[in-house]
C-alpha cells in the first residue's frame, strides 16, 4: 500500500542564496517518499527570487499543488511575492517550533526558508516539522478564513486614530 506522502507532488524553488540548500532538501523530500518537482534556480548564478516565486505561487494558488517550498537569502522576498496570491500561506520559518505553530494556528501552505541563516540540520528539522503537522482548525480555521474576507473584520478602532 502506498502512502499519501509518496503521492503528494511537492513543487520547491529558490534563487541563487538558496540554490545549494534547495538540493540538498529535494534529497530528504525524495527519501521521504514526496514527489519533488524542482522549479528552479538551477546554479549559484545571480538571479531574481520573483522569477521562482510566482509559478510556485500560481499552483498553489489554483490547487494544482497543495504544498510548496521556496528558498532565498532571507526568505522575505519569496514571501512577497508569493503571498500576493490568494489562498497562499507562506510562511517564512526560522525555527521548528515556528514551523509547527505556523501549521497549527496559521495552516500555512508554503514554507519559505531564509538559506542564507539556516544550517542544513535546522533547515530538515524545520521542513519535516511542517510537512508533518497538521492544522489545528477550531477558533484558527476563522481567524484563516478572515485572512481574505476584510469585508467581514469588525471595527477595532477607537476612534482616536484618522
Ligand atoms: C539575494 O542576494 C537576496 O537578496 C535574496 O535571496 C533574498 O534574500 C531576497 O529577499
Amino acid at each position: 500500500m502506498t502512502s499519501p506522502a509518496q503521492k503528494e507532488r511537492i513543487p520547491i524553488a529558490s534563487d541563487h542564496a538558496g540554490f545549494e540548500m534547495k538540493q540538498k532538501l529535494e534529497e530528504v523530500l525524495k527519501k521521504m517518499g514526496y514527489d519533488v518537482q524542482d522549479l528552479g534556480t538551477n546554479s549559484e548564478a545571480s538571479t531574481d527570487y520573483p522569477d521562482y516565486a510566482h509559478p510556485l505561487a500560481h499552483e498553489i494558488s489554483e490547487g494544482d499543488a497543495k504544498r510548496g517550498i521556496l528558498l532565498c537569502g532571507t526568505g522575505l522576498g519569496m514571501s512577497y511575492v508569493a503571498n500576493r496570491y490568494p489562498h497562499v500561506r507562506a510562511a517564512v520559518v526560522w525555527a521548528p517550533e515556528i514551523a509547527e505553530l505556523a501549521r497549527k494556528h496559521n495552516d500555512a501552505n508554503v514554507l519559505v526558508l531564509p538559506a542564507r541563516f539556516l544550517s542544513e540540520p535546522d533547515a530538515e528539522k524545520i521542513l519535516k516539522t511542517f510537512l508533518e503537522t497538521p492544522f489545528e482548525g477550531g477558533r484558527h480555521e476563522r481567524r484563516v478564513e478572515k485572512i481574505e474576507r476584510k469585508e467581514d473584520i469588525p471595527d477595532v478602532s477607537d476612534g482616536e486614530i484618522e
